[in-house]
């Protein structure tokens, strides 16, 4: 069902992104050892993801990073990494005698503490053993306190293991670049090759498809104009349309679905206050149409009463930027951008 709105994990649930999925098998038949998907919030990366580790045929484990939060300790990323490894029996099997591994039924627990614990490089290399991929949705949430460590463990396999494949995916593009570190001489992985898959939103026309197929699946008919609109409103943005196809299916109201997609928008934006209300000053400032430095300078100075330094503006917009949030000083989500203007 395309309106299914989990991720896909299907192909025959994959609209579109051919191309894509051509590109990562064949990076995965190839053994290239570092491959990222890469794309805005809701574009697909972890469908495209799913369908790929499916029809790679490759053992893999698949680790969802999403609910690390910026200080994340040992503990919780281990448990990550034991749900990931604890989907593919036949990985479970390979872990079998390894020193910190215990398997009971079809879990797997990690110790991380004492002597008998297990360390990021001795998974890697057993897991190694076997041709594996090693899939991590959101990388970026890697950044923080054992950031130094786990690239240390992805640059030693990168070099040595040679049956391991990292398949990384990232919404905050940015951070996930500034993880890798792959420009920056001090970084662990300077200077190594990925293979980038970058996911760009549907064209009218893909968008338009998208929506009929899925509303013809669930046997409605709706008109072209309302599927027009939804194309402009959610500019071609696939998690929105599948959002847009089940709302309207229960509401049938355009204006009703609008705005319970923005509420949605509301609630991540609030993540960004608990950083700083400035996150929201300036998004609100770029929201207005202020669209270059001095502009959002003397916006947010007006709204604050105050001035800025330069150097914080700076680190907010910047933030902003590899959060994947603006680009040029214009939202990548529209929906973000009508969600802003409810902000106090
Ligand atoms: N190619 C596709 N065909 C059909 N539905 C899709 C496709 N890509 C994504 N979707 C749907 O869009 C929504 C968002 O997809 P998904 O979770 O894969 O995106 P994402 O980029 O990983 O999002 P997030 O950044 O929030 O993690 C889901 O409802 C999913 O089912
Ligand atoms: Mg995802």
């Amino acid at each position: 069902m395309l309106f299914d709105e989990r991720p896909k994990d299907s192909k025959k649930d994959l609209f579109d992104r051919e191309n894509e999925l051509s590109e990562i098998l064949k990076s995965i038949k190839e053994s290239r050892p570092l491959i990222l998907i890469l794309g805005i919030r809701r574009i697909g990366k972890t469908s495209l993801l799913n369908v790929a580790l499916k029809e790679s045929k490759v053992n893999y484990i698949l680790v969802d990073l999403r609910s690390l939060d910026r200080n994340y300790s040992r503990g919780e990323l281990y448990n990550a990494l034991a749900k990931g490894l604890s989907l593919n029996k036949r990985v479970l099997e390979f872990l079998k005698g390894l020193r910190g591994v215990k398997i009971i039924g079809n879990e797997v627990e990690l110790r991380w503490k004492g002597r008998d614990s297990l360390s990021i490089p001795e998974l890697l290399d057993r897991l190694n053993d076997n041709r594996t991929i090693i899939a991590l949705d959101e990388a970026q949430k890697l950044r923080g306190p054992l950031s130094n460590e786990i690239k240390e463990a992805i640059a030693h396999a990168y070099d040595y293991d040679r049956n391991l494949t990292f398949l990384l995916t990232g919404s905050e593009v940015g951070l996930l670049y500034n993880f890798l570190g792959i420009e920056d001489p001090s970084s662990p992985l300077y200077g190594r090759y990925s293979v980038e898959v970058k996911l760009e939103r549907f064209t009218k026309e893909k968008s338009i498809e998208f929506l009929e197929k899925g509303f013809d699946e669930i046997g409605i008919s709706v008109s072209e104009e309302v599927l027009e609109e939804a194309y402009e409103k959610f500019d071609g943005i696939v998690g929105w349309l599948t959002f847009f196809g089940n709302e309207y299916y229960r509401e049938r109201d355009f204006k009703r679905v609008l705005k319970i997609a923005v509420s949605l928008a509301s609630d991540e934006i609030k993540n960004l206050e608990k950083i700083s209300k400035r996150y929201i000053t300036v998004l609100k400032c770029i929201a207005q149409g202020n669209d270059n430095w001095s502009k959002v300078k003397s916006c947010v100075e007006k709204i604050e009463g105050s001035s800025i330094s330069s150097s914080i503006l700076s680190n907010v917009i910047n933030n902003l930027k590899e959060m994947g949030i603006i680009e040029n000083y214009q939202f990548l989500d529209p929906i973000y951008k009508l969600a802003i203007s409810g902000f106090e």
